[in-house]
C-alpha cells in the first residue's frame, strides 16, 4: 500500500488523472472502475479537461461502477448510473454502451448481481479502480462486517452512511436503505486500486484502514492485502496517520520512472 499525502483535492485529481491517462494511452481499451460520491470529482474534472483540451481519448475504454441504490426509479438524478453519466462519462468520449453499473432496479437482484460479476470478467477485469472511503471505512457500499471475500450483492446501509449521503437528496427519508455493491473480493480483483480521501472527517477512517488491523469491521483495511493499492489523501485526511512523515519521505524520494 502506497500512501501519498498531497496539499489538496486539486493535486489529488491531477495525480490520479496522470495514472489514468498513462493507462489509457498504454491500453486504449482499458477497463476503469468508477466510484461516485464527492471524492473522485476532482479526478473526473481533470480527465474531462484533458479530454477537451488535449484530446485524451476514451473511445475504446469501458467503465464499471462500484455500486447502485436499490429502489430509486430509473433516471433518478441521484441514481449512481445518472451520477456517473453526469459527472464523468458524458464529459468524455466513452461510448454509452461501454458504461456499466449494477442494476438496482432488476426484478431478480441476485441474478443481476451475478450478471454484473460476469460482465466485469467478460471485459477482462478492472484495470484501475477508483475508490472513495466512507467515514465508517466502507469502500463501495461494503459496510462494516462485510466479508473480505464478498462479491457483488445486496447490502443494507448503516444509518451513518445514509446521513452522510443525505446531502445529495431533499431529505434523509429519501435515501434508500438498500444498495447493490461490488464485493470486497470483486474490488480486490482490480489490477490497481486508487483510493482518494479528503477532509478531516475521513481522518479516522484513513488511520483505521491504513494502519489498523485487517478486519471486516473496517472494510477498506482489506486493501492492505492488495498488491497495488495507492492511497491519495490530503493533509486533513492524513492528520491521524502515525507514519505520515515516513509516507512523505518515501514519496518525495520515489524514482520518477516508477509512476503510481
Ligand atoms: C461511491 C461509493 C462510496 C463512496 C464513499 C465516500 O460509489 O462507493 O464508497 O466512495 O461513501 O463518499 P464521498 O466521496 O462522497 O465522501
Amino acid at each position: 500500500m502506497e500512501v501519498v499525502i498531497l496539499p489538496g483535492a486539486h493535486q489529488i485529481g491531477v495525480l490520479a488523472a496522470d495514472a489514468i491517462e498513462a493507462l489509457v494511452r498504454r491500453k486504449p481499451h482499458a477497463v476503469l472502475g468508477l466510484a461516485t460520491g464527492s471524492s473522485p470529482l476532482p479526478i473526473y474534472d481533470e480527465l474531462a479537461r484533458r479530454h477537451e483540451a488535449e484530446g485524451l481519448d476514451f473511445s475504446q475504454a469501458q467503465g464499471f461502477s462500484l455500486d447502485e441504490y436499490v429502489g430509486l426509479e430509473p433516471g433518478h438524478p441521484e441514481s449512481y448510473r445518472e451520477v456517473i453519466r453526469r459527472e464523468f462519462t458524458d464529459r468524455v468520449n466513452i461510448a454509452p454502451e461501454n458504461v456499466h453499473g449494477p442494476n438496482g432496479a432488476a426484478p431478480d437482484l441476485e441474478a443481476a448481481c451475478q450478471e454484473y460479476e460476469d460482465a466485469i470478467k467478460a471485459a477482462g477485469g478492472v484495470d484501475l479502480q477508483i475508490l472513495g472511503v466512507g467515514t465508517d471505512g466502507h469502500i463501495g457500499f461494503n459496510e462494516p462486517g462485510s466479508s473480505l471475500a464478498s462479491r457483488t450483492r445486496i447490502k443494507t446501509l448503516i444509518e451513518q452512511t445514509r446521513k452522510d449521503n443525505a446531502r445529495f437528496f431533499d431529505s434523509i427519508d429519501d435515501v434508500p436503505h438498500h444498495v447493490v455493491t461490488q464485493g470486497l473480493g470483486t474490488i480486490m480483483d482490480a489490477r490497481h486500486v486508487l483510493l482518494v480521501a479528503t477532509g478531516a472527517q475521513k481522518a479516522q477512517a484513513v488511520r483505521d484502514f491504513v494502519e489498523g488491523p485487517v478486519a471486516a469491521i473496517c472494510a477498506a483495511s482489506v486493501l492492505q492485502l492488495h498488491p497495488h493499492a495507492t492511497i491519495l489523501v490530503d493533509e486533513a485526511a492524513a492528520s491521524s496517520l502515525k507514519l505520515a512523515d515516513y509516507y512523505r519521505h518515501t514519496y518525495d524520494n520515489k524514482p520518477e520512472w516508477q509512476g503510481l
